[in-house]
């Protein structure tokens, strides 16, 4: 036998029918409040799990190191929420591994920079990324070691590409970073380097698209970036950010540009137009050229994947490129380690094999996994330790809905919940499968729009989502498993630290688009699942790693040596 076929387990039989897996993306749990849009949601379902605890509903840490991430002031993400849930372990995170790299300088000892530094000293350096400090797909404190770094070791020319952010961190800060950044820059002057911001544009219309949802997101990036081409020309990037904000389109798409006398809201930093920066001649000061050096400075693979493809690939369709540069380019890290994309990369990614996917495939158990186009890779890619492909492609089916394009998430919070239900349900009746997968995005995706009421609407709908899944499984004879990846939903407001409270700014309180520090429940149950079968109460701090081997285990197999404890007491 294969070292990865998994042994039975001692007391739970390999079940007949198949097992129901549900990841509710953004759903934490908090105490009710009138910025809780889950305790404010009618969830008659997730409500009645709730009553099973302590056996069949738990906590779980869904933040900080029980993720991989630096420390216990990281909020959870799907990207290392995904990966623990799937891998079984808990891994040292891009966040953290960057961070290391760039402590002592080894970030500039390596292959990647090694391949960059000739081209970035003769020509220019291009920095392109998330301008934040989220941790989540990027860190300003990382950006700005980098470019010292760079400046120190010859680097004489470097221009910046900016995503603002506004979706990991407050909506408006983006003005605060981009100042920073301008004084940070203007200080290398004296130490001979030209450093400039050159171009950038808000992360959800620019450059920053996921699972190709929306080529045109990458498409309007490389007009900006590479070809110096955007509707919106300034001098200075401050006043870039501010006056797009105040230029009063509806805050979502450029194309919806509306005015405010029509009901347009100002723009919000996550949908700020594409803009680039221009000289006195009203030419753009750093469009990318043949001979310079690209890098890369988000550490998270989902959003930067296809902008790596622009560049990298020779043949490439999604978009006229009008120009390809012959640069030098690499990524903070490698996106994805089956296409070897990017080739070069700054530092070498977290390292996730033996994962729950791994294991189960090579012992034969088939798996259907389904989610929309903005969190299909989650419960694939991110799920499987960051690989696209499934192991075997007889046994894993992984299906994707188209995500709608041109309506905003809080305008639709639904979103394609009743196709993946749907499709949920008939796998779950075709006999086909013995785990079905799935990824509701809504409390997430809803959630970062910062729109309490539709955030409430969302949580209610995938609610009733998951009991009709429930439902089905009951019909079967299965089991179910529902837990989620990190909090979001569950707050929709900045609170004071210590007292907890609401911030408030002129009267008004103070949104929340970002994910939270907040637990994620996990709840089991269903026919199939043995009557002695209960979470345990021992572990010291239960996290979303253990829900790896508990998965294996209720598949009826006893979970490899590799992975952290089960949840189950059994
Ligand atoms: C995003 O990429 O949309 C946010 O930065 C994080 O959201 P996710 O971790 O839930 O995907
Ligand atoms: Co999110």
């Amino acid at each position: 036998a294969s070292e990865f076929q998994l042994k039975k387990h001692h007391s739970i039989p390999k079940p007949e029918k198949p097992l129901l897996v549900v990841v509710l993306d953004g759903w934490g749990e908090a105490p009710d409040d009138e910025f809780n849009a889950i305790s404010r949601a009618e969830t008659p379902c997730m409500d009645s799990l709730k009553e099973s605890k302590p056996d069949r509903w738990m906590l779980l840490k869904a933040h900080g190191t029980a993720v991989g991430l630096p420390s216990d002031d990281d909020m959870g993400n799907s990207e290392v929420g995904h990966n623990a849930l799937g891998a079984g372990q808990v891994v040292s995170q891009g966040a953290a591994l960057v961070d290391k790299a760039l402590e002592k300088g080894e970030l500039f000892d390596h292959d990647g920079w090694k391949y960059l530094e000739p081209a970035a000293k003769e020509h220019t350096l291009h920095l392109i990324g998330l301008l934040s400090d989220g941790g989540v797909h990027s860190r300003y404190n990382q950006l700005w070691l980098l470019i010292q770094g760079a400046a120190e070791r010859g680097v004489k020319r470097i221009r910046v590409h900016t995503l603002t952010d506004g979706r990991d961190t407050e909506d408006g800060t983006s003005v605060k970073f981009m100042a920073q950044l301008q004084k940070d820059l203007r200080s290398l002057e004296g130490k001979g380097c030209d450093a400039q911001v050159a171009s950038g544009g808000g992360r959800m219309i620019t450059t920053m698209d996921r699972y190709e949802s929306d080529w045109n997101v990458v498409k309007r990036g490389w007009e900006a970036h590479v070809l110096g081409e955007a509707p919106n020309k300034f001098k200075d990037p401050v006043e870039a950010i501010k006056a797009l904000k105040a230029s009063h389109c509806d805050g979502r798409r450029c194309k919806l540009q509306k005015p405010k006398e029509a009901g347009g809201k100002p723009v919000s930093d996550q949908w700020i137009p594409p803009f680039v920066i221009v000289d006195d001649d009203d030419n753009p000061v750093g469009p990318i050229q043949d001979g310079d050096a690209v890098a890369i400075f988000n550490f998270r693979a989902d959003r930067v994947v296809e902008l790596s493809k622009a560049f990298e690939y020779k043949d490439f369709k999604h978009f006229d490129r009008k120009r390809h540069p012959d640069v030098r380019f690499a990524g903070m890290m490698q996106y994805d380690g089956e296409l070897k994309l990017p080739a070069h990369f700054l530092v070498p990614p977290p390292a996730i094999s033996r994962t729950t996917g791994e294991f189960l495939a090579k012992s034969g158990v088939s798996t259907f996994a389904c989610s929309e186009s903005q969190k299909i890779g989650h419960v694939t890619f991110f799920w499987n330790g960051n690989r696209a492909a499934p192991f075997d492609k007889k046994l894993e089916t992984f299906h994707e809905v188209p995500s709608d394009q041109n309506i905003p998430f809080n305008e639709k919070p639904a979103m394609q919940s009743a196709k993946i239900t749907k499709l949920g349900i008939e796998a779950l009746k075709s006999g086909k499968y013995d785990q079905v997968r799935l990824n509701f995005p809504n409390p997430d995706m809803v959630g970062h729009t910062g729109d309490l009421e539709a955030t409430i609407s969302a949580c209610s709908t995938v609610d009733s989502c998951v009991q009709e899944l429930i439902n089905a499984v009951e019909e079967v004879g299965g089991t179910w498993l529902v837990t989620a990846d990190h909090g979001n939903a569950e707050d929709m407001v900045q609170r004071d630290k210590k007292s907890g409270k609401p911030l408030m700014e002129d009267g008004k309180p103070r949104i929340l688009t970002s994910h939270t520090l907040n637990p994620v429940p996990v709840a089991m149950g269903g026919p199939g699942l043995p009557e002695g079968v209960k979470f345990r109460t021992d572990l010291k701090e239960p996290g979303l790693a253990n829900v790896g081997p508990t998965i294996i285990n209720l598949l009826g197999f006893e979970a490899p040596d590799n992975m952290v404890p089960t949840l189950l007491s059994a």
